[in-house]
């Protein structure tokens, strides 16, 4: 029977070994969670990389390695550590992702990062061909493997291949200064099908399809020689049914089995019954406006100084490449920041910012998403953003507020939300204030909406979508009948 192999570089667990003991530990990230969720429905098999390199991983623990993957319906494309700093670390984190973010200023453009992307991509190539069969449906995830599909292409042009770009694709404008851009356009152009989450990214993307390699482009196919390839925006759901039942097992859960951080919540909330929690969940990375986002707060409270004592932030921020300079940096300021803004503005009673520094296990996401009064989300720009669709999901009496970000992908979505320009502190303190006030009944009018087409473009809709798209496009294309 033929199977859909997944290709992204982050796998859904990642490895570690720990005095010759492995665990699996499950993966950060939109692309994982979402993922997760449609790999565990079907019959599929998911290449990428553990997360350990080569040298980390002793010979005799080859094998246990291979079957951990297994258990998770995984198996792993070796990594040399000078691998994953050139590709994982080099041109992916610090050439690709901070130009289609528009951090220009961050993007390094160094030939020997782009020649081991390049290698790389051929490693994931090669474990596909390796492992699938003629019949088998290729979907090639994100910006780390850009060049993936047109390898695979090269050796199996029969092969049904779709690609989906998980973050924003940038103008033109943006996206000519890359010195390899005729070749990733020709690395993307080997699938049948390319997915975005937004309509604008797809726009971006044809434009510079005709710009730099002067193709032919009508509504939204890609004529090339011998095949038409199709470009289509597909904006990715979250596994609904998941987050709203644990929130309704959450609100039924006595309150001995509560979780501490619960418990801790709860005592909060009890102290000053009409104090706010207000909740930003992000991996610590400069696209996710977390700086800001805490400058915008002080903003706010000089502003409103009667919610001095009344509201709580909690920032809870995710390590993520860490060993990339930009990131080291960020930690930094934003260390300092939460310092100097409870070092000057809290009182014996309060504290402005309750900050975490990790990953939480999904129970206390929960626990975080149930009890905060206001998810305030403002990345400066994200392809899509789900921690936003998490929070609207979780909230099962409707109550609630998200103030989102117009330059998330989601906010696409999501018009019933607050929606803030987030470099525009009056706009943001006047919402906070705003969404502060608001009337149980408006939130809960806003949140329906909100639930009801969450609940209806899931993440298996999003796949099923997709995969349908990539299947009648084989069935239309004059090169395959
Ligand atoms: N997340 C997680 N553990 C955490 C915090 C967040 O697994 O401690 C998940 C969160 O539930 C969400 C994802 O990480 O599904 C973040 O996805 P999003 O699209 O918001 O941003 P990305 O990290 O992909 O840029
Ligand atoms: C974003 C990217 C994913 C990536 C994730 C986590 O969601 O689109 O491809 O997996 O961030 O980042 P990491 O570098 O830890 O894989």
């Amino acid at each position: 029977m033929a199977k859909t192999i997944i290709i992204s570089n982050r796998l859904p667990v990642q490895l570690q070994i720990d005095n010759g003991r492995i665990s699996a530990i499950p993966s950060v990230g939109g692309l994982a969670t979402g993922m997760k969720s449609v790999h565990s429905e079907g019959e599929s098999l998911w290449i990428g990389w553990s997360g350990l390199t080569e040298e980390e991983i002793p010979e005799e623990l080859e094998k246990d390695i291979d079957s951990a993957l297994a258990k998770h319906g995984s198996s792993k494309v070796k990594l040399t550590s000078a691998e994953v700093d050139g590709f994982y670390y080099g041109f992916s984190n610090r050439t690709i992702w901070p130009l289609f973010h528009y951090f220009l200023e961050y993007s390094e453009f160094e030939l020997s990062s782009w020649e081991t992307y390049k290698a790389v991509n051929q490693k994931f190539a090669d474990a596909i061909l390796e492992q699938a069969d003629d019949d088998d449906i290729i979907w090639v995830h994100d910006y780390q493997l850009m060049l993936v599909p047109q390898m695979v292409r090269e050796k199996r042009p029969e092969t049904s291949i779709g690609f989906f770009l998980h973050i924003p694709f940038p103008s033109f404008e943006i996206f000519r200064t890359l010195p390899w851009r005729e070749e990733v356009l020709m690395g993307l152009l080997g699938s049948d099908l390319i997915g975005f989450h937004t309509y604008d990214y797809e726009r971006h993307f044809l434009s510079s399809i005709r710009r730099i390699l002067g193709l032919e482009v009508s509504f939204n196919d890609i004529y090339l020689d011998d095949r038409i390839v199709k470009v289509d925006s597909f904006p990715m759901g979250i596994d609904y049914a998941k987050f709203s039942q644990a929130a309704k097992k959450h609100r039924d859960l006595p309150k001995k089995e509560q979780s501490e951080l619960q418990s801790r919540l709860n005592k909060h909330k009890e102290s000053t019954p009409d104090a706010k929690f207000l909740l930003s969940i992000d991996r610590l990375d400069y696209s996710k406006g977390i700086a800001k986002r805490l400058n915008a707060y002080e903003y706010f409270l000089n502003k409103y100084p009667q919610y001095k004592e009344k509201v709580r932030l909690i920032i809870l921020a995710v390590p993520s490449r860490s060993n990339v300079p930009q990131y080291q940096l960020l930690k930094r300021e934003i260390d300092e920041l939460v310092g100097r803004i409870n070092g000057e503005l809290a009182t014996v009673s309060w504290t402005p910012i309750w900050y975490f520094y990790r990953s939480m296990p999904f129970e206390n996401l929960i626990d975080l998403y149930t009890s905060c009064d206001i998810a305030w989300l403002t990345p400066i720009r994200d392809g899509m953003n789900l921690v936003a669709k998490e929070y609207i999901a979780t909230r099962t009496d409707r109550s609630g507020v998200l103030i989102l970000s117009e330059m998330a992908g989601s906010a696409n979505e999501m018009n019933e939300a607050l929606l803030i320009n987030p470099n525009n502190f009056e706009q943001i303190a006047d919402t906070i204030h705003k969404a502060i006030q608001m009337p149980v009944k408006e939130q809960k009018d806003r949140n329906e909406v909100l639930q009801k087409r969450l609940e209806r473009y899931n993440v298996e809709k999003w796949a099923n979508d997709f995969m349908r798209s990539l299947t009648d496009q084989r069935d239309k294309d004059p090169a395959y009948v």
